[in-house]
């Protein structure tokens, strides 16, 4: 099992679903781990898991579309744990609405969390890791990053702006050891926008063919135990990543096909990334 020592991560968007795992998984590795959201109540449920599991922990409400909410939540995190070394911006705002009744106000909101998030999120964690000599700023991948799907044209804009953005701001941050990536769950996981009250009405043989989030985790704490300077602009899934480390430990001999399902663009990337004139 990976140790994370040592280390401060924030997890926007975390009350719940995938985001509450990432939390769980960095916290059982050994991080100190802040979560941030919205919803009250699914923050409170997160902390009482996080303290269950021994987990250093910082809760917090903050809305990711604000930049000057994320630069108090980074501030905080400094002043707390002195540094801020990873973070994963999970949060989404995300309802289905086919294009003609999405009003302006719909799109922009969808855009400002999802994709919005992830400039506010580095913007307010850049000057900080600069000063440390590094980090890690993960957004979360999609099918959607790659497909369209009916009903979901702010939510496929969002993802695939998300890939966008870590592959240009990886050329930047290099020079400062930031890495920028994406994992996908790469496996199926509760449906996003189904609350803690809902998923313990789900039945039985519905949740089973979710995979447990906090397994899927180990991914996001995999990746933030490289080296900055290793992987930054690549697109990882979890389930794979996850299986092979099960399989081969977390150092075994890379290959693309071992940690996204997508190898084909991961060496796409690869074969940019080292052609491209500083
Ligand atoms: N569930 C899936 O099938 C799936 C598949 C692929 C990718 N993803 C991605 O995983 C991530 C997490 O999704 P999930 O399915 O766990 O969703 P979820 O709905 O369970 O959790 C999202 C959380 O974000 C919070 N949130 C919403 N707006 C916010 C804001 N402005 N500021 C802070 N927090 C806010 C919500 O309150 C909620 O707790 C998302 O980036 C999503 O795109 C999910």
């Amino acid at each position: 099992m990976l140790q994370l020592r040592d280390t401060a991560v924030l997890v926007t968007g975390a009350g719940r679903g995938l985001g509450w795992g990432i939390a769980r998984a960095f916290g059982i590795a050994g991080a100190k781990v802040c979560v941030t959201d919205l919803d009250e109540e699914e923050l409170a449920r997160c902390a009482r898991d996080l303290a269950a599991d021994g987990t250093t922990h910082h809760t917090r409400r903050s809305d990711v579309a604000d930049l000057t909410e994320c630069a108090t939540v980074v501030k905080t995190i400094v002043n707390r744990w002195g540094r801020l070394d990873v973070v994963v911006h999970c949060a989404i705002y995300m309802p289905l609405i086919g294009f003609e009744a999405l009003t302006p106000e719909e799109w922009w909101r969808q855009i400002t969390v999802g994709l919005g998030g992830l400039f506010n999120c580095a913007h307010a964690a850049w000057p900080q890791m600069k000063s440390q000599g590094g980090g890690h700023v993960i957004g979360i991948a999609s099918g959607s990053s790659l497909r369209g799907y009916k009903d979901e044209v702010a939510y496929c804009t969002v993802k695939h702006g998300v890939e966008g953005f870590v592959k240009a701001m990886s050329l930047e941050a290099r020079a400062h050891n930031i890495a920028l990536n994406t994992i996908g769950p790469g496996a199926p996981i509760k449906p996003t926008r189904m609350t803690w009250a809902e998923y313990d009405q789900a039945p039985t043989n519905l949740r089973a063919r979710w995979a447990d989030p906090v397994e899927l985790g180990q991914a996001w704490v995999w990746l933030a135990a490289q080296p900055p300077g290793r992987f930054s602009g690549y697109r990882f899934d979890a389930a794979p990543l996850v299986q092979t480390i099960a399989r081969e430990g977390p150092a075994f001999s890379f290959a693309p096909e071992k940690v996204t399902l997508y190898p084909d663009d991961f060496r796409a990337r690869q074969e940019w990334y080292s052609g491209y004139a500083d």
